[in-house]
């Protein structure tokens, strides 16, 4: 059956259309918004949304494909992107990929038999200057540490941070 976008996801694109002087610069919000939907935008997804916005699907394929924070494939509740650019780097980012890898037992780009957790390597999260950093879904931890990363795993296991 051809993916079709819900009725509540039709009047919420509207209204965030109505923000921008052309349709088609609401793209990325929209985006942005399919994918809280359902974790990831899929090729179905994409087509939708050009066809929605009077797109070429190309054009919306070129976005999803550039931005790392749009996931092209089912992800656990919480991807973890760890970024792994020059300050994060110099930081200790590959020590904490490799905590995250062992502690989980999965390999970047992999979901946790529970799908609890999907990690990811990321190129710069712009936020250099409280490196090394993490994004889990949209929210930043920043200046971690092999601790703090502990300590979040165990939270975010037990639901007391942020949800999806
Ligand atoms: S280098 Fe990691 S946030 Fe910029």
């Amino acid at each position: 059956m051809a993916f079709k976008l819900s009725e509540e996801f039709k009047a919420k694109a509207d209204k965030i259309c109505a923000r921008y002087p052309r349709r088609d610069a609401a793209l990325i919000p929209l985006l942005l918004e399919l994918q809280k939907e359902t974790g990831y935008v899929a090729e179905e997804g994409m087509d939708a949304l050009a066809a929605f916005l009077g797109l070429p699907y190309s054009r919306v394929k070129a976005v999803v494909t550039f931005y790392t924070m749009f996931n092209r494939e089912p992800s656990g509740k919480y991807h973890l992107q760890v970024c792994r650019n020059i300050s994060c780097h110099m930081a200790g980012a590959e020590g904490l990929l490799a905590r995250l890898s062992s502690k989980l037992g999965i390999a970047e780009g992999e979901t946790t038999k529970d799908g609890l957790f999907t990690l990811s390597a990321v190129e710069c999260l712009g936020a250099c200057g409280s490196a090394p950093v993490m994004q889990v879904n949209e929210k930043y931890f920043e200046n971690l540490t092999g601790e703090k990363l502990d300590a979040l795993l165990d939270d975010l296991r037990h639901n007391r941070v942020m949800p999806r």
